[in-house]
């Protein structure tokens, strides 16, 4: 990460605002949001001369806008509007926005300055720090983008409130796995967290923490050619999970998969590396307790292998993980076979009760 991007956590977002436009010598601010946020989030900056004065652009919500063509309309409404190299874009909305948002800066002019103000906590403890931005392609999920750093992200919990609890819930996975990867301390207060009190400022001082994990990753390997890959832990059985649902057309929210796909690879991290069955168990609990169980049977096992082993095999046909020996103590590129997969999958169904 370079060292110029400032991120700031506050729930006073006017004045974060002010602050990150402080020492910007702009001529003209335009402000991206989908249809979602700009009726739930935009009216409440209204009060802010910079947003007053900004030009408003609004896509189509959902990732299955998170196309070229949508970053087009975006490239279009700025030339309309006088944008020039100059020009600054705010980013108002979650991943989708950020990432299409992000794109559309980086490439217009040969890049623009952006600020990403992420609405849904997955964008904010996610998607709207560490540099990559595209759009989806051809069915593929970000097969378009480039890496590049937004100027600020301004990170606040006061938007949440008029996000469904399980949008809450997704990013809240993505908590997790950065606790698993930071150690005891970090992990245990999350694993405290109760989502029915919705305590809004603990949540931004435990997502402050969270943030910090992923920037601290991310600046060491921007390019994710090492240590950024220890960001996958959860993702390779996660994306299989995600995919399964997908194709039986009940999808189901990334970090949901996300979840579940933690409880699969930390019951292999305890077969291959030692981690701890206690807190193989403890993780367990928390999610069946939270997220409930994603339902697989036998039947399912060469689908999920299939879908896991999808760019992931290595030369000696065996899959890539990055593991844990213990919360705090990660490995990347772990190797398991087919085998040991489906033994974590019969693991994974005793331990959600299915
Ligand atoms: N760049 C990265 O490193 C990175 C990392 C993770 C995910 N992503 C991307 O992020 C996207 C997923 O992020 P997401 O879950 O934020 O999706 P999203 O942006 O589609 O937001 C989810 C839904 O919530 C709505 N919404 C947003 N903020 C709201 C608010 N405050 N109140 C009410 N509704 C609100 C949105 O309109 C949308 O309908 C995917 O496209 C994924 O590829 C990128
Ligand atoms: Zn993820």
């Amino acid at each position: 990460m370079e060292h110029n991007q400032r991120i700031i956590f506050t729930n006073d977002i006017s004045a974060a605002i002010d602050e990150a436009l402080a020492n910007i010598d702009y001529n003209r601010l335009f402000v991206l949001t989908d249809t979602n946020t700009a009726y739930f989030v935009l009216p409440r900056l209204a009060d802010n001369t910079h947003i007053a004065r900004a030009h408003n652009i609004t896509i189509k919500s959902g990732d299955m806008n998170k196309t070229i063509e949508a970053t087009a309309e975006v490239w279009r409404e700025l030339c309309a509007n006088g944008a020039t190299r100059k020009s600054v874009l705010i980013n108002l909305g979650g991943g989708m926005v950020t990432d299409l948002g992000g794109f559309a800066a980086s490439t217009f002019k040969r890049g623009i300055r952006f600020i990403n103000v992420p609405t849904t906590l997955l964008s904010a403890v996610d998607a709207a720090v560490g540099g990559k931005t595209g759009v989806n392609f051809r069915g593929l999920k970000n097969e378009i983008g480039v890496f590049n750093e937004a100027d600020a992200v301004i990170i606040s919990t006061c938007f949440f409130s008029t996000l469904p609890l399980a949008e809450v819930k997704s990013g809240f996975a993505e908590m997790l796995k950065h606790g698993l990867l930071k150690g005891a301390e970090t992990y245990d207060r999350l694993l405290a967290y109760d989502f029915e009190c919705r305590d809004y400022d603990l949540l931004l001082s435990l997502l402050r923490e969270s943030v910090q994990v992923k920037a601290d990753i991310v600046r060491q390997d921007p390019h994710e050619r090492g240590i950024r890959r220890a960001l996958n832990l959860g993702h390779t059985a996660g994306h299989a999970f995600e995919s399964l649902a997908m194709s039986h057309k009940n999808p189901i929210p990334h970090g949901h998969a996300v979840a579940w796909g933690m409880v699969v690879e930390l019951t292999l991290a305890n077969m291959l590396c030692s981690f701890p069955s206690s807190r193989v168990q403890e993780y367990a609990k928390f999610i069946l307790e939270n997220y409930g169980a994603f339902h697989i049977t036998c039947k399912d096992y060469d689908a999920l292998l299939t879908l896991m082993s999808h760019d992931k095999k290595s030369e000696n046909g065996e899959m890539n993980f990055t593991l844990l020996s213990d919360v705090g103590e990660v490995k990347i590129n772990c190797c398991a076979s087919d085998d040991d997969v489906r033994a974590a999958l019969d693991i994974y169904r005793d331990l959600m009760h299915i």
